[in-house]
């Protein structure tokens, strides 16, 4: 190889119990490149980052730094190496600002010389393209904003290695186009990137270089140049991969939610949702476009009891259900899935198979009488972790230790296991690998042909655009239009998303 690895991690081994989550893997990392670490859910790319991170010990195996064998024992260890990491979850203090959170764990924090702690970060901020408010408190900043802050926080440190763990699944479509322009000329002066991500789209735009994995094992490294996207595909599957759903005509059945002229706060306390009114009928999956801040979260929490409407009505199945308990909404007869999902999704502490009766443990078949039937409740499990392809070790284990993605099919499985009439969806195959997003794309469909209504809100257009019949575009807490999804165009829903265009009436009046 006529180029020098920075970086070389030979045989890693990390054993959980009842996983082998890295198998023996080789990977390496140049100076000056964008290292795309791509994967089936489960697969062991984030494992593998938090050996290199200092997160975990492992098992076998060595790690190289310019050719010197090193152990990181602990983050602090890695960060003084040069080796920093971007965690899907942000790590900030929400109470605290941009420069306090960045010089946090510092010794610059403790003697406080702050002019020259602002004047490194405004440099830094401006070689990267990486604009935010040093003294906004975290709390105030939009996720794309606190990821620039993570980021910052890094090379603050003045790493010389990179870590982004899935780091566009939270951003919006501009938004990643800025943090792409800031990764390439990171790599032009020098770093070295290592970008986990499960969109083969982004692969091959942004990475210099790409390793698959596969249950645990390094299916191959190549150059992207030399990659497309079936062949990725099919390294991190195993087979082909259809990119094409099977969608057949609605058959519209009755209207199961009304929203009548709706408002809500942010919890700024801020109008978040505007007078907002559009219904959803049965058989019908309604896509909400829009770039993230728009009131997206606010309708679906409040849809869905989370958070009280100031104004206006949400009718249920006929019924006035608007400020009702989240408990109430769902006994009759919505699921939700939610877009926090390690928060609301589930109980980390409690095992897949409790998370998997969480909302109905109280009723038959799990419970007779006072009394929780084990037995049900366990081949209850068993049959979800089968038909969802759950990857658990057991379904005992703790729920908090599964990956992302498989966190994900266990919510699925439990929120579309009841027969649901309505069903919520809120960025349903953010974090999904290319496998498991075919799978759900698929289930939402058989939902709508099964005649249960969708409400589809998702910022992936092409999503949008291949699931939905019609496409409610929000701005601004308002309706911009609804597009019925076949004449739907992505130029226009664009224009609608950035608040431009004309509004225009929905066909069903
Ligand atoms: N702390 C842990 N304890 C037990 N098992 C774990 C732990 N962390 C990860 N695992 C398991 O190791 C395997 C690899 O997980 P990892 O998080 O590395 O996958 P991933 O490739 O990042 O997947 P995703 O795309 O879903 O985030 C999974 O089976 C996971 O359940
Ligand atoms: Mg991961």
């Amino acid at each position: 190889m006529a180029e020098s690895e920075r970086l070389e991690m030979r045989g890693i081994v990390k054993r959980f119990p009842g996983v082998v989550a890295n198998d023996g893997v080789d990977f390496t990392a140049r100076a000056g490149e964008i290292h795309a670490l791509l994967g089936e859910n489960g697969a062991g790319k984030t494992t593998l980052m938090r050996v290199l991170y200092g997160i975990y010990q492992p098992d076998e195996g060595e790690i190289f730094l310019d050719g010197r064998a090193i152990q990181v024992r602990s983050p602090a260890e890695a960060l003084a190496l040069g080796i920093g990491m971007v965690h899907q979850h942000f790590r900030l203090v929400p109470t605290l600002s941009v420069e306090e959170n960045v010089i946090l764990g510092l010794r610059e924090g403790l003697f406080g010389n702050l002019r020259r702690v602002r004047e490194r970060l405004a440099a830094i901020a401006r070689d990267y393209g990486l604009e935010v408010d040093p003294r906004a408190k975290v709390w105030e900043l939009s996720v794309g904003e606190q990821q620039r802050v993570e980021i910052l926080k890094a090379l603050y440190r003045r790493v010389q290695i990179l870590i982004m763990d899935e780091p566009t699944s939270v951003l919006t479509p501009q938004e990643v186009k800025q943090l792409f322009s800031t990764l390439r000329s990171l790599v032009e002066a020098g770093l070295t990137v290592i970008f986990i991500t499960h969109k083969l789209d982004e692969v091959l735009e942004v990475s210099d270089r790409v390793t698959v994995l596969r249950k645990g094992k390094v299916v191959a490294t190549l150059p992207t140049a030399e990659a497309d996207k079936p062949s990725l595909a099919r390294m991190m599957v195993g087979r082909e991969v259809v990119f094409r759903l099977e969608r057949g005509p609605a058959k519209l059945g009755e209207k199961l939610l009304e929203v009548r002229d709706l408002q809500a706060l942010n919890d700024r306390g801020l109008p978040a949702i505007r007078g907002l009114s559009f219904e959803l009928y049965g058989g019908e999956i309604l896509g909400v476009a829009g770039v993230a801040g728009n009131g997206q979260k606010e309708l679906v929490e409040v849809l869905t009891g989370l958070r009280k409407a100031t104004k206006g009505r949400v009718l249920l199945f006929g019924k006035d259900l608007t400020n009702r308990s989240p408990k109430e909404i769902a006994a009759a007869g919505v699921a939700h899935i939610p877009e926090e999902r390690l928060r609301r999704g589930l109980v980390p502490e409690m095992s897949v198979a409790e998370n998997l009766v969480l909302k109905s443990y109280r009723d038959p078949p799990f419970a007779r009488g006072p009394f929780l039937d084990q037995r049900v409740i366990i081949s209850h499990a068993e049959r979800a972790i089968a038909a969802y392809q759950i990857m658990t070790p057991s379904y005992n284990t703790p729920a908090k230790l599964l990956s992302g993605g498989n966190i994900q099919r266990l919510i699925l499985a439990r929120e579309l296991s009841g027969q649901p009439r309505l069903i919520i969806a809120a960025h349903p195959t953010y974090g999904l690998d290319v496998g498991a997003t075919e799978q759900i794309r698929g289930l939402l469909l058989r939902q709508r042909e099964l005649g249960a209504g969708v409400l589809l809100i998702s910022e992936d257009l092409e999503e949008i655009l291949s699931l939905s019949d019609q496409i409610l575009v929000l701005f601004a807490g308002q309706a911009m239009g609804l597009l019925e999804a076949e004449e739907a165009e992505l130029e226009e829903l664009g224009l609608l998303m950035a608040g431009a265009g004309r509004r225009r009436e929905s066909s069903k009046g």
